[in-house]
């Protein structure tokens, strides 16, 4: 299990009382203040202003980052999305070098470091993220290739697909669209749901994704057998129509097998008593609360599914209770 640090405002556990000075040596070298190494918050190729607009937003009054009384390692998954999941990795220099944002009309220069420097999509989707190269991430070992591998909230293990061009075994056959689909909504061409810890990029705008996706078109070609994640088998008699619905789409590659994982499911009978109410919810969750990184599933999951998954999700909770 991966935990990141509480970086709310909190003023022992979080970082409520670091200065400027010290947040930017943080996220450009991933030193902590009292010289542990913390790369959870490392990003050295973030440029000096995105840095100054990260510290200006962790100290806001965002409610992502409200002083939170929480211990370190009971944090599981912030969702203040871009500082998540940094692997193996040591310490570089501090270098007094300013570091530039390339101007978004260089499309591709400004889509690799949206892609490296902001989201380091290369970190998770190159061949071993333990082999990833954080400073200069070409030299990664097989760049965008994908095959490193996580194990996800249940247990299992769940490998990156390759991000290359290649059309046999990369996005080579996808559109622009279809990527954009796939990063902002997490679902696949073929309706698939893209799992955690992929996460859905809300914050992302088209023009961003578009970049992205024209850095990508310049990324050498990787050519290697797919890898297979582990299948969630369901076994036993008597699997309810709904559960099989759940695991059908992957509600537990967030909410867990149990239906707690990143976020508990098990109060829904309380704050949705009316199975209509849960529906819409499910369907379309941004209306109610905007960046829900829950995906939107209307249109996805059929009309007739509903019935027997919201009876399978209000049965989580009771369990709970
Ligand atoms: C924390 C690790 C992580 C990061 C960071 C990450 N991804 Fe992923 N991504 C994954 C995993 C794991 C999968 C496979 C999920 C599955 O099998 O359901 C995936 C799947 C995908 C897919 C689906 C491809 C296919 O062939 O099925 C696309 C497209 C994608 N990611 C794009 C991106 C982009 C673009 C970025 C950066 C903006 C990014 N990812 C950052 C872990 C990550
Ligand atoms: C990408 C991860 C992810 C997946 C997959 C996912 N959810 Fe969610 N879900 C969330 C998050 C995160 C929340 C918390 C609110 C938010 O961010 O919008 C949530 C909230 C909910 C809630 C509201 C709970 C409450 O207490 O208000 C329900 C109900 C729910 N999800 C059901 C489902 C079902 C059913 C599926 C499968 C069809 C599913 N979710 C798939 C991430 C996910």
């Amino acid at each position: 299990m991966l935990y990141s640090k509480n970086i709310t405002r909190h003023p022992v556990k979080g970082i409520g009382t670091w200065t400027d000075g010290e947040l930017f040596y943080l996220v450009r070298t991933g030193i902590m203040r009292d010289g542990t190494f913390a790369p959870t918050m490392w990003r050295p190729l973030l440029s000096d202003e995105d840095i100054y607009s990260v510290i200006a937003f962790l100290k806001s009054d965002d409610p992502l980052v409200e002083a939170a009384d929480v211990d370190n390692k009971e944090i599981k998954y912030s969702l203040v999305a871009k500082f998540i999941l940094r692997f193996l990795m040591k310490p570089e220099e501090y270098s007094e070098k300013k570091i530039k944002s390339p101007d978004p009309k260089d499309k591709i220069a400004y889509g690799r470091y949206l892609a490296n420097g902001v989201a380091s999509c290369y970190g998770c989707h190159s061949g071993n993220n333990n082999k990833a190269d954080h400073v200069i991430p070409e030299n990664s070992f097989e760049f965008y290739g994908g095959g490193s591998k996580f194990v996800d909230i249940n247990g299992r293990d769940i490998l990156t697909p390759n991000l290359t061009m290649d059309k046999e075994t990369g996005l080579g056959k996808w559109s622009e669209d279809d990527f954009i689909r796939a990063t902002r909504d997490a679902f696949r061409p073929d309706g698939s749901y893209i799992r955690f810890p992929m996460q859905r990029y809300v914050e992302f705008s088209d023009y961003e994704l578009s970049a992205i996706w024209e850095y990508l078109q310049t990324v050498p070609k990787i050519r290697k057998p797919i890898l297979k994640s582990e299948e969630y088998r369901l076994t036993g008699k008597d699997i309810s129509d709904g559960k099989k619905i759940y695991y059908k789409y992957s509600c537990n590659s967030c909410h867990g097998d149990d239906g707690i994982g990143i976020y508990d499911l098990r109060q829904v009978n309380h704050i949705y008593p009316r199975d209509k109410e849960l529906k819409k919810w499910i369907e379309n969750s941004s209306q109610f609360s905007a960046n829900s990184k829950m995906p939107t599933w209307k249109g996805v999951i059929e009309e007739n599914e509903y019935k027997p998954l919201l009876k399978y999700v209000r049965l989580l909770g009771e369990h709970a209770d």
